[in-house]
């Protein structure tokens, strides 16, 4: 998006400068580190080596979508307390803090591919400060601060290494750099640890916890791959509620009134996608495996996350008039709302899986269509959602967002051939859409007896089981 018209937005205010900063790598963590930080009122300098990105960026323009981003990088830009460089000699020397915010993505065996961090500790060995501390903000297996130290020691720096996790969710990630829940800083060296505090002396932070190293690189895998724990739980609930009549959302509202559980990721659906759940949960269980654990719940984990997709498709072409052969509607390509990213997408994998079995799919996404031409079936997109539910024999709801939750569905019902939604993310008034005269689908919403799995299982349950329902 071009963000040239917000330049001059923000006052210049020298005052408030605080440390010099360096952050590699302007990816999605990357820019949002940067530009936060420069809002702070520190001197940032984002070093990104791909020249298109860099171009773009020099350029004003934001290349991801996330809401309060473009503003802030605007601003800064614009008063000079944020630039961008591809060059090291020019970004680290002058840089107290070196924050590393490049990907690291997974491997063909899950892990986590650190590639990406060693080739920028050894691009900044020679031009690190005596005092300066380098800091990982990509999410990295335990261990990998000390490897990162061991390589500047080889190189003959003498920098502290900290880990400071982010919990930033795509979407809401500038807010969420402002108002954590908490600031994690990981290090063996107290006095690093409290300058790298100081940096967020103004966030309002419920908890700053400064902890060992390893902890804190551990601890951020652990988060993610406990909230994908709980998604993946409460589908497998679903299919228990679907088996049995009982109401997911009504158990899920039941579960998270109890302060010990709380009502955070507890909705079931087509699954958790991403670039942080998917590989944080296979990187965590390959990290167990390095260290000779077993991680059983992880793999389960996501393997049921995987299961619904799967399922999802078989459901869908039980709803097709003909077997195997109609159209559906997916609306929601982005991973979920308020993002344009479709890493892992539950909505791309719909479509391509949809396609693969013959079906003819049409999509939409109200941002994210740029990013998805690439990865569904040509012409399969269309440019509102209307025109995706006209002649669909099914439509999905993929992504929940709310310019769908909003939509005309009495609208949307006379477009259709046949009725039928299937409802992904639990988001929709299943009541109101029942008396529009549609066929609701969903994970764990089915009335008694009508489990999108086949026939009730009470029939294979005892006599008084069966009687009592
Ligand atoms: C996640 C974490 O929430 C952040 O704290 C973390 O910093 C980030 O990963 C990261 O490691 O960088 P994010 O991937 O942006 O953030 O997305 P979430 O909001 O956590 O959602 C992940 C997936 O779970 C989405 O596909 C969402 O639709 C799905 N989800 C979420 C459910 O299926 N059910 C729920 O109840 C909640």
């Amino acid at each position: 998006m071009d963000v040239g018209g917000l330049a001059q937005s923000e006052p210049n205010r020298e005052e408030n400068l605080l440390s010099e900063i360096a952050v590699i790598g302007a990816g999605y963590v990357g820019l949002v580190t940067s530009a936060c930080l420069a809002k702070l009122g520190h001197q940032v300098v984002c070093l990104e080596i791909h020249p298109e990105r860099l171009a773009q960026l020099r350029a004003g323009r934001v290349p991801i979508h996330e809401p309060g981003l473009a503003p802030l990088i605007t601003a800064h830009f614009a008063t000079g307390r944020l630039r961008f460089t591809d060059d090291y000699a020019d970004a680290i020397p002058k840089s107290e803090f070196i924050f590393i915010a490049v990907n690291t993505p997974p491997t063909g065996d899950g892990r986590a591919d650190t590639g990406f961090v060693f080739r920028a500790v050894e691009s900044l060995i020679p031009h690190l400060r005596r005092d300066a501390v380098v800091i990982t903000k990509s999410t990295v297996p335990v261990g990998t601060g000390d490897r990162i130290a061991e390589a500047l020691t080889r190189g003959g720096a003498q920098a502290s290494v900290v880990s400071n996790p982010e919990f930033l969710r795509e979407g809401s990630a500038v807010a969420d750099f402002f108002s954590p829940d908490r600031i994690v800083v990981g290090a063996d060296d107290h006095e690093a640890a409290q300058r790298v505090l100081r940096l967020f002396e103004n966030v309002v932070a419920r908890e700053s916890l400064v902890v060992n190293r390893r902890s804190a690189e551990l601890a951020k895998y652990a988060a993610n791959a406990f909230l994908a724990t709980r998604i993946s739980f409460m589908n497998e609930v679903a299919e228990i509620c679907d088996a049995s009549g009982a109401d997911v959302e009504e158990v899920a509202r039941i579960m998270g009134s109890d302060r010990r559980i709380g009502p955070s990721f507890l909705k079931a659906g087509l699954g958790w996608g991403g670039s942080c759940f998917p590989k944080d949960v296979q990187a965590l269980a390959a990290s167990a495996a390095d260290f000779g654990q077993t991680a059983g719940i992880l793999r389960a984990v996501y393997g049921t996350n995987h299961r619904q997709r799967v399922k999802a498709v078989e459901m869908i072409q039980r709803h097709l008039p003909i077997n195997g052969e109609g159209v559906v509607g997916v609306l929601g390509l982005a991973f979920k709302p308020d993002t344009d990213d479709i890493r892992e997408s539950p909505g791309i994998a719909m479509v391509s899986r949809l396609a693969a079995s013959g079906v003819t799919v049409r999509a939409h996404d109200p941002v994210a269509m740029e990013r998805a031409a690439e990865c569904v079936p040509v012409g399969a997109l269309m440019a509102d959602p209307y025109t995706v539910a006209r002649g669909a024999d099914v439509l999905v709801v993929a992504t929940e967002w709310p310019e769908y939750l909003e939509m005309d569905w009495a609208r949307v019902r006379r477009e259709m051939a046949t009725p039928v939604v299937f409802d992904g993310r639990n988001a929709l008034d299943r009541e109101y859409l029942q008396a529009l005269g549609f066929v609701y689908l969903s994970f764990g919403r089915s009335p008694r007896g009508e489990g999108p799995w086949g026939a009730h299982p009470a029939a294979r349950l005892s006599p008084e089981l069966v009687r009592a329902g």
